[in-house]
């Protein structure tokens, strides 16, 4: 009979998880977009579909430029060139978002819907080269570079890193991450995300984010269970 021990547990095992909740939601919006981008007719009105995406990509972008400011100069700090890596990969997606980006104004300024179609066709496929590349990219850096920053830093100091992050977010792209997070992650993590901005954030932001990414994304259930912990708006 196969036995295990808290000794075949990783080092990183209930450790501040500073990549895991939002790279759930970011994973969670590359694949609702990527669905409604294959399903869209574009010889149609797609002004809601292009103004999610555009959210979207900027949320991404946003994400990026938040790694390399704290995570990875606290990183580098320790570990000289330990970043190189994921600040070529991170280069590699800004000019796929920059492709991306060509590609919707490229959709909105197509008047035949023959044309239309086709420039969707080539935004839909652009896309999805961009999620295969992130899905890989951000599994590197929670099997990867994860462990390296437990092995760096406590995890106060891993609090402290994301703390800094979210201080720094525009009150819209805080909103947009929340609106990510709250459905993709499982119960726990949720609960501590949510449990640490209501202890943290002024009621009435709290009362938005409820109102705003858990009531209208959670199921009923699942809004009982946050109802049960005091989390409720
Ligand atoms: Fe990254």
């Amino acid at each position: 009979m196969l036995t295990t021990t808290s000794s075949d547990l990783p080092a990183t095992a209930g450790r501040w998880d500073i990549y895991g909740p939002v790279h759930k939601g970011l994973r969670r919006g590359h694949c609702a977009l990527l669905q409604r981008l294959a399903t869209t007719d574009f010889t149609r009105d797609t002004t809601a579909l292009i103004a999610d995406l555009r959210m979207h990509l900027m949320l991404g972008e946003t994400h990026l430029a938040d790694e390399e400011r704290f995570i990875h100069t606290a990183l580098e700090r320790h570990s000289p060139g330990a970043a190189c890596d994921l600040e070529r990969d991170h280069a590699h997606h800004r000019a796929r978002f920059t492709e991306i980006e060509a590609a919707i104004d490229a959709l909105e300024a197509a008047a035949d819907p023959r044309l239309a179609d086709e420039r969707g066709r080539t935004l839909h496929l652009l896309f999805s080269r961009f999620v295969a590349e992130d899905l890989v990219h951000m599994a590197e850096e929670e099997e990867s570079v994860w462990p390296r920053l437990c092995a760096l830093f406590s995890d106060v100091e891993l609090a402290e890193i994301e703390a800094e992050i979210v201080g720094s977010l525009p009150p819209e792209i805080a909103m947009g991450f929340m609106q990510l997070m709250v459905p993709a992650t499982n119960a726990a993590e949720r609960a501590a995300l949510l449990g640490g901005m209501k202890a943290n954030a002024p009621a009435e932001a709290y009362a938005a984010v409820y109102e705003l990414a858990a009531r209208p994304s959670l199921t009923p259930d699942q809004l009982a269970d946050l109802e049960a912990l005091g989390l409720a708006a």
